[in-house]
């Protein structure tokens, strides 16, 4: 290169580009890291300190193009060397049997055709073109004909690749146009709102909303901030790609290249596979950490795909078979007050039962009075309900359109409903019930505290604790832990086996981890996750019960509002006693790891190294996300679980150093299932 830089420097920031091109590959397509976030980082600054030392080392596919660039004024537009065609879509069984036997008549073939099925994901149609490796532009799929150039946003995804990986027997191609589908995973566009909401900024409305609000953005610097991802699907012009024989072949080759492609893909299968893959995928799908709305199938030929060509609008060799929709139209009976464990007032919409994705939901949550002025719900009116993953039921819309005039508007009432009590709005316009003693919350606290992921009561039901709070038989949380055989066969229903099953359940869940424990006792703002990070921070109750807000703010993971929630509650005598109760009561807080069960998954977090016999990695990942759990990929203080394969590597070492718990694979399958 004939820049005026020493050629010691050139060399030192072309292996840094290099380098961290191929860690960011490691990390996000493969998820499978060498290196640690810090000598990333560090590699990383040296990189950006060059670049701003001698600017003519600056290339447009550097590593640190992904932190974004200067605005643009407007986007350019760009016209599809092949257009971004849409798909024809069904809904049932039937129609995959029907699409099936088209491209059989279609083809005049008699035998089984060979499908690729892929999951429909929710997100934003993009296409990158990769010039003789290098990623030259990205630009969105905009009418399908012309798309709008978005190079610099889509260079901030570190799961797309900015050069084309080379190894091996590949060579590289002049031209390739990558297809696939930007996204955000649900967690992150939680948390992502979250964000949004405590910075005042209007909240998205869902993940494919976030992401694309997030790729149009003139300014690349928030794009980068934003956590897009990538799954690649299919190509546009790609000569090198198409002149094989199959789709699958297709992905297989993307995957050398370094792009990251959908483990979930099924590749060459019949009509009979993909019937079921179909099921597979619709039970899946809420416990997937992304969205998807359906499946694709493709016709995975080639030649066929050829043969049996395009309308204007869509090819006839694939087709989109979507779920159920999870969103349904229903009526508002009443709308009544909840009263939650913290005395929040939070209205209920009740709905003339109605079937969503095939569960009957004759309740959704309103959230709040602001909510419902908001979207002006009114007893009477028609509404649209949606399920989204385990949450609870919501009220998306009122189609007030059909309104007749006989609804009647909602009005929050100022007092307790249950208890009668004042009720006091607060910051977070969330009225509330101040009577600590409200039978309500008590109800609430106990079936918080006896939920699979606290104690795990099984048999104190929502029925049994009604009765137990009315029955005046406790008076707090910490008189579960004192009921007796005789006091319980006094209540209805309530034979001599119960009663004695119950107290040996009871007993039972007296040994508890300190992270369930915290997540029991019902800390506002204190979930799962945020108990796992407690109990990781301070192993034992005492240290933490005296913590201040700048302590626990210094944890990683823990926020202001977390912080103040926390040394809010153990800064209250009513809160200690309570707990002194529970411990009198004969409950111990163990140091040692409970013998693991699927649902202790939830919020841990695994390492994998090594190759696994039975599973891919991907497949092992999906298992333990499934059950809640997170994986990473380097080992740390932090990690619960190191799954280790056949020679493993160097995380094995780390993870015996640190102490941390090795599992076989037959280990590790015995602990998922
Ligand atoms: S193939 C000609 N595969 O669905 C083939 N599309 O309705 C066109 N999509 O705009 C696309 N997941 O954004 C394909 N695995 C997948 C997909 C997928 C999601 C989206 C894509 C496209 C829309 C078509």
């Amino acid at each position: 290169m004939a820049s005026g830089v020493d050629s010691k420097i050139e060399e030192r920031a072309a292996f840094l580009r290099k380098e961290l091109h191929r860690h960011n590959y490691r990390y996000f397509v493969l998820d499978d890291p060498e290196i640690s976030d810090a000598e990333y980082d560090r590699m990383m600054q040296e990189l950006i300190s060059l670049e701003q030392a001698y600017p003519e080392l600056a290339r447009p596919d550097s590593p640190t193009a992904r932190v974004g660039s200067e605005p643009l004024d407007k986007f350019d537009t760009v016209n599809h060397s092949i257009p971004m065609l849409s798909l024809d879509k069904g809904f049932t069984d039937e129609e995959i049997i029907e699409f099936d036997k088209r491209i059989r008549r279609s083809l005049a073939i008699d035998e089984n055709i060979l499908y690729t099925a892929e999951p429909k994901l929710d997100g934003v149609a993009v296409e990158l073109v990769y010039e003789n490796g290098r990623l030259a532009m990205a630009s969105t799929r905009g009418d399908g004909e012309v798309g709008e150039v978005i190079t610099p946003n889509i260079k901030t995804i570190s799961s797309v690749p900015l050069v084309i990986n080379s190894s091996g027997d590949q060579k590289l191609p002049a031209l390739l146009e990558a297809r696939g589908e930007v996204f955000i995973s649900k967690a992150n566009f939680e948390a992502l709102n979250r964000r949004r909401l405590s910075e005042n900024q209007p909240l998205f409305a869902n993940p494919r909303n976030a992401a694309a609000g997030s790729l149009r953005q003139l300014d690349s610097r928030i794009t980068a901030q934003r956590p897009l991802e990538i799954y690649i699907y299919g190509v546009g012009t790609a000569p090198e790609l198409t002149a094989f024989d199959s789709h699958a072949e297709v992905l297989r080759r993307l995957k050398g290249f370094g792009f990251r492609i959908n483990p979930l893909i099924r590749y060459q299968i019949p009509l009979s596979r993909i019937l079921e893959y179909y099921k597979y995928l619709n039970e899946k799908r809420l416990s997937l950490s992304y969205e998807i709305d359906g499946m694709v199938v493709k016709v995975d030929r080639l030649s066929y795909q050829q043969e049996l060509g395009t309308t204007s609008k869509r090819p006839r060799w694939a087709i989109a078979i979507k779920f159920e929709a999870l969103q349904e139209r229903t009526r508002v009976l009443d709308i009544r007050v909840q009263v939650g464990r913290t005395g929040a007032l939070t209205p209920v919409a009740h709905l003339e039962p109605v079937n969503v994705g095939g569960v009957t939901v004759s309740r959704a949550t309103l959230h709040n009075e602001d909510e419902v002025k908001k979207k002006d719900v009114r007893i009477g009116d028609q509404v649209f309900v949606q399920r989204a993953g385990d949450v609870i039921p919501e009220v998306v819309k009122v189609i007030s359109s059909v309104r007749d005039g006989s609804e009647v508007s909602f009005e929050m009432p100022k007092t307790c409903p249950v208890c009668g009590a004042r009720a006091v709005r607060d910051e977070e316009a969330i009225s509330r019930c101040i009577n600590v003693a409200c039978p309500a919350q008590l109800k609430a606290n106990i079936k918080h505290l006896a939920s699979k992921a606290a104690f795990d009561i099984d048999g104190l039901g929502d029925k049994l604790i009604d009765q137990l709070v009315e029955k005046n038989y406790v008076d707090s949380y910490a008189d579960i832990f004192k009921l007796s055989w005789e006091g319980l066969r006094q209540l209805e229903r309530m034979g001599d086996k119960s009663a004695e099953n119950l107290i040996n359940e009871i007993e039972a869940a007296k040994r508890v981890s300190l992270s369930r424990f915290l997540y029991a006792i019902g800390i506002r703002h204190v979930g799962q996750h945020t108990a796992n990070i407690l109990a990781a921070g301070y192993r034992d109750l005492d240290a933490l019960s005296k913590a201040t807000k700048e302590d626990l703010e210094a944890i990683e993971g823990i926020g202001p509002v977390v912080a103040t929630s926390i040394a809010e509650f153990f800064s209250r005598e009513e809160n200690l006693k309570t707990i002194q109760a529970m411990f009198e009561a004969g409950v111990l807080i163990a140091s040692a790891p409970e013998t693991p069960r699927n649902d202790q998954l939830m919020g841990r977090t695994f390492v994998l190294t090594g190759k696994l016999e039975t599973m891919s990695r991907d497949e092992a990942k999906q298992l333990i996300e499934a059950a809640g759990g997170r994986v990473t990929g380097s080992v740390s203080s932090k990690t619960d679980y190191v799954v280790a394969g056949e020679s493993p590597g160097s995380k094995m070492d780390k993870a015996r150093d640190l102490g941390v718990a090795i599992l076989t694979e037959p280990e590790f399958k015995a602990l998922v299932s």
